[in-house]
């Protein structure tokens, strides 16, 4: 529990938090980087209560948990209900738009959000690094293990690096506009089993091109280079293993980048994947050619043309 936390409940208040979705990874930053989308995003409404405990609700087809410690937006509460002096309750309903297992940051839009929400609702005691804390107690529920590449841009928003979970050291990166296509073919890929596949060890050529091309990427961002934005997008360890646990991966992305788009991959642990581009012309190309690869393996598929999202969860009063 912290101490001399300057809690002020706001016990008639009811808000809707917005919460993006997130690519996370960005292909080569496995675990360290991510952004946050303008589209899709989930909304959480959520009022204090004095009687204590945390009840859950969702208003869409997912049948989530509701029971708090299996529920990732519960998990984070919880954590984040032991580091406060006075027992608080929660009242809390979740409309999900981001489909759980997407690739998408459903989880962490879902744990990020809620703690916002109830930062708001407590005052605003806590940091993002406090709220970037307890939401990643909701993504080890979701995949086994703590996380915070998707919670971190979930809540401050735009691209963002986690050099270090413990102790946590996040740092947001500025970036130039950007066009991001994204296709979600309707398949599931449990973050867990996309983590278990994965080598425990990689090879030291491998490291060496990996932390080339995270570096370029990080500075493609800062210096607003998409050229080198574009080549640093190549990952020589997670994507040649996760990619078969997709199909038409390499068909997207090679059509996409011959469409002119500057590079993309697996979103998170799939199976959506994302591409980056300078034009919305060429962001519009691009989901035409998504639509029809997964139109002719008959797969359904969902895809969105968006942008970057620089405000994170955004809160609303509603009552
Ligand atoms: N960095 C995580 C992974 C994101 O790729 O497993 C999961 O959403």
């Amino acid at each position: 529990m912290q101490t001399n936390l300057n809690i002020q409940p706001l016990f008639d208040t009811e808000i809707e938090v917005l919460c993006p979705a997130t690519v996370a990874n960005l292909v080569c930053g496995f675990d360290i980087l991510g952004m946050a989308l303008q589209d899709p995003s989930d909304r959480i409404r959520m009022r204090l209560s004095k009687e204590p405990g945390i009840r859950i609700q969702h208003t869409d087809e997912y049948k989530l948990p509701t029971e708090p410690a299996q529920n990732v937006a519960g998990a984070a509460l919880l954590d984040l209900l032991q580091a406060i002096p006075e027992p608080v309750g929660i009242e809390i309903s979740i409309t999900k738009e981001i489909k759980p297992g997407s690739g998408l940051g459903s989880s962490a839009a879902s744990a990020a959000g809620a703690v916002v929400g109830a930062n708001y609702l407590l005052g605003k005691p806590f940091s993002d690094e406090d709220l970037v804390r307890f939401a990643m107690a909701g993504e080890k529920v979701a995949s086994g293990v703590k996380h915070a590449d998707n919670i971190t841009p979930c809540i401050l928003g735009g691209v963002t690096l986690i050099r270090s979970i413990f102790p946590l050291d996040i740092i947001g990166l500025s970036a130039p506009p950007l066009q991001v296509t994204v296709v979600h073919p309707q398949i599931e890929v449990r973050t867990s089993d996309a983590r278990q596949i994965l080598r425990k060890e990689v090879l030291l050529k491998d490291a060496i091109r990996q932390w080339g091309n995270i570096a370029g990427l990080v500075a493609g961002f800062l210096k607003e280079d998409y050229e080198l934005i574009g080549r640093s997008l190549e990952d020589v360890i997670i994507e040649p293993v996760r990619s078969i646990l997709i199909p038409g991966f390499d068909e997207v992305k090679q059509r996409s980048k011959a469409a002119g788009a500057l590079g993309g991959g697996i979103s998170g642990s799939g199976p959506s994947i994302f591409m980056l581009s300078k034009e919305a012309a060429t962001a519009n190309s691009i989901a035409e050619i998504m639509k029809q690869v997964y139109t002719q393996l008959g797969i359904e598929s969902k895809v969105y043309v968006t942008s970057i999202n620089s405000k994170g969860c955004e809160v609303r009063i509603t009552g």
